[in-house]
């Protein structure tokens, strides 16, 4: 005879505990285990949460090498079937092996399930019949479980769920992020003492009003906000370092449809734009994505959503100004080139309808489409085509934790037809649609990478660009740990052009995601590691970096209603000269629309206490030596940059913390 150490570690979660008998049986190269009852000295205690518990298992021989666990469940008469989390088992051999066998999942129904052993594995080298075959079998369940659904025609596929609760057990909130949300939820606007206002379908009468609404401030930045909202520079500031950064590039032509002139401009003989253009120093935000769209209804009243063009400049001293707004696309007598010379109100709603044109443009396309539903994307082609076992899952499920119900809850809360945001947006309802579906078509793989975004964009040596500064430096980190796991898994590009299931996860992202548009320049398959590494490069960046980049800021800089509307409800104006402070009073959108948008933009920037930051893999899925050490490297190099970062934001007079790797999140779970 010959014992087994089996020690099985509950996870430290609530609501991890079963009261259940557990039953395990080993399978090894040269034979199984029976299924052995887990009873051991602590009795019910040995499946408490965070319980530590360890068994004996006899076999008659030894079973070779292990190549994976039985494990299942079921309850006394007394007790009801509940649910368990168990972290991981680990097995010590007769031979001294100790082998581990991560699981971080729940278990909720007394059927036999399979874990693999820790040493990931690729289809070519999980040679062993019964690894093989619980290999398939894996992945013939996630096929079933996870399914994609068309919400809409031309925007990218998502999982098919209603609502949270038929979303499978192993993707949904913990315990912790449910009730918090929940909570959040629910209280937001008394929590921002706005309960009264919210159904206040009335017009905003005077300034000190929307200032008594807006009280509740997260950070030091949504007070600035407050006080230099109207200030030219911190209206340029934000198309650099806001929650949008993703507007603004080198202009090298004026665009036609944008006849600025040097008289506008510049004062006579004090510069042209052909030669800034030439040395580089104009910059162009056209949100022509949004032309011709029917504007929302709200409160039965016409909405307007405009789509401008704004020119900006970089001064000698290296600040950067707006010179020109144009708000609508086609140019017409009615459609005046607005200027800072231009009286104070025009110029002001000038600025007040871009800044509207934003929000409802990073909502959508940069925040929802270009993190949000990509994510969804990535992970649920990982869900339904990569085994636990295979090392691409063991590196990229950290980085879909929660994405799933963030998003069945989005589009269960926000978009729907009496969402939130169809309900109090100027893009929401018919416009939705169309916005989502032109951004996909327009978006492109070079343009979710941020070095060749950076580059093309022409925005290499705009001073000032936290985003851009800490954004490559992000990736840089990212890049170098992917390299470092995937290089170690496949040591040529044939061994990735022969891995079926790699192959599958990416077509089905072309297919599913991007709708198959070659002219996007994603992927259609891999060819090589290079290929590969970019690419999950990619993936880690827009779940972790450029998700915090988009949506941790939106209180900070959408809070305070004047500087991001989510709607407004008069026309621009056609001539100069007509404006005043009541125009612009009655153009911003009415207290109720001011108070719900408020309210979503608090509760979409808390984090919950369960949160996992970047870098940080509190289920270890990964076992070997190599990919552990290369985990380190990459938390210490977080590290060092976070700290780096943190030096620079005390000499700034607004602190970029969005990209503080201390203060992004894995995965979009928000
Ligand atoms: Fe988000």
């Amino acid at each position: 005879m010959v014992d087994y150490i089996v020690t099985v570690f509950t996870a430290d979660l609530l609501n991890a505990t079963t009261l259940n008998n557990v039953h395990i049986k080993l399978v090894g190269t040269d034979g199984e285990s029976k299924r052995t009852w887990l009873m051991g000295l602590k009795g019910l205690a040995s499946f408490f949460r965070g319980a530590e518990s360890c068994f004996t298992v006899n076999c008659s021989t030894s079973l070779g090498k292990l190549v994976l666990i039985e494990l299942d469940k079921n309850h006394l008469p007394l007790f009801p079937e509940d649910s368990w989390f168990p972290a991981k088992v680990e097995v010590k051999s007769p031979e001294g092996d100790t082998y581990t066998f991560p699981i971080y999942r729940w278990i909720t129904d007394c059927e036999v399930h399979r874990f693999r052993e820790g040493t990931a594995l690729t289809i070519i080298d999980d040679t062993h019949p019964l690894g093989r075959y619980a290999r398939q079998e894996e992945l013939q369940q996630r096929a079933k479980d996870y399914c994609w659904h068309v919400y809409a025609e031309g925007i990218p596929h998502c999982i098919d769920a209603e609502d949270p609760l038929s979303l499978p057990c192993e993707v949904q909130f913990s315990f912790t992020k449910k009730t918090e949300f929940a909570y959040d939820a629910a209280t937001g606007l008394m929590d921002l003492e706005l309960k009264g206002l919210a159904d206040y379908k009335a017009k905003w009468t005077d300034m000190d009003a929307i200032k008594r609404a807006f009280w509740y401030k997260l950070s030091h930045i949504p007070n600035y906000v407050q006080e230099h909202w109207k200030e030219d520079a911190f209206f340029s500031y934000q198309f650099l370092n806001g929650i949008n950064p993703m507007m603004i590039q080198r202009c090298t032509t004026l665009p036609e449809n944008f006849p600025v002139t040097d008289d506008m401009v510049f004062l006579s003989g004090q510069g042209s734009l052909t030669d800034e253009m030439k040395k580089g120093n104009i910059f162009l935000c056209d949100y022509k994505l949004l032309d011709g769209l029917k504007a929302n209804t709200i409160n039965g009243k016409k909405q307007y959503l405009m789509a401008p063009l704004v020119l900006l400049h970089k001064r000698p001293d290296d600040t950067l100004m707006p010179i020109a707004i144009q708000l609508k696309q086609t140019p017409a007598d009615d459609n005046p080139i607005f200027l800072p010379t231009d009286s104070e109100y025009d110029w002001l709603i000038a600025k007040i309808f871009v800044r509207s044109a934003d929000f409802n443009e990073h909502q959508l396309n940069v925040h929802l489409l270009r993190t949000h539903l990509l994510a969804e994307v990535f992970a649920v082609s990982l869900l339904r085509n990569i085994p636990m076992v295979h090392p691409l899952y063991k590196l990229l499920i950290p980085h879909t934790r929660y994405t799933l119900q963030i998003n069945v809850l989005a589009r269960v809360t926000l978009i729907s037809p009496t969402g939130i945001f169809t309900q109090f947006t100027a893009s929401g309802g018919e416009a939705m649609t169309t916005i989502l579906k032109r951004s996909l078509s327009s978006l492109t793989y070079r343009s979710l990478c941020i070095p060749e975004d950076i580059a093309d964009r022409g925005l290499e040596d705009v001073p000032n660009f936290y985003y851009r500064d800490d954004g490559l430096k992000l990736w840089d980190i990212i890049h170098r740990f992917v390299k470092g796991v995937l290089s170690y898994y496949y040591k040529k590009d044939t061994e990735v052009q022969d891995d079926p299931e790699l192959q599958k996860w990416i077509s089905d992202i072309f297919e599913h995601g991007f709708l198959s548009q070659a002219a996007t320049g994603i992927p259609e398959r891999f060819t090589t590691v290079a290929e590969l590494v970019k690419f999950v490069t990619m993936v880690i960046f827009t779940c972790s970096a450029q998700h915090a980049a988009v949506n941790s800021g939106q209180y900070d800089f959408c809070g305070w209603m004047p500087n991001t509307p989510s709607s407004l409800q008069l026309p621009p104006p056609t001539k100069k000269g007509k404006t005043s402070k009541e125009k612009m009073l009655q153009t911003f959108p009415d207290v109720n629309v001011t108070v719900k948008s408020m309210a979503t933009v608090w509760l979409l920037s808390k984090h919950s206490s369960d949160s996992v930051y970047l870098g940080q893999y509190p289920e270890g899925h990964f076992s070997e030596d190599t990919p552990c050490k290369l985990i380190k490297a990459f938390q210490g190099q977080l590290k060092v940059l976070s700290a780096a970062i943190k030096a620079r934001n005390e000499s700034l007079e607004i602190p970029y913390t969005f990209m503080d790797p201390a203060e992004v999140e894995n995965s979009v779970s928000i």
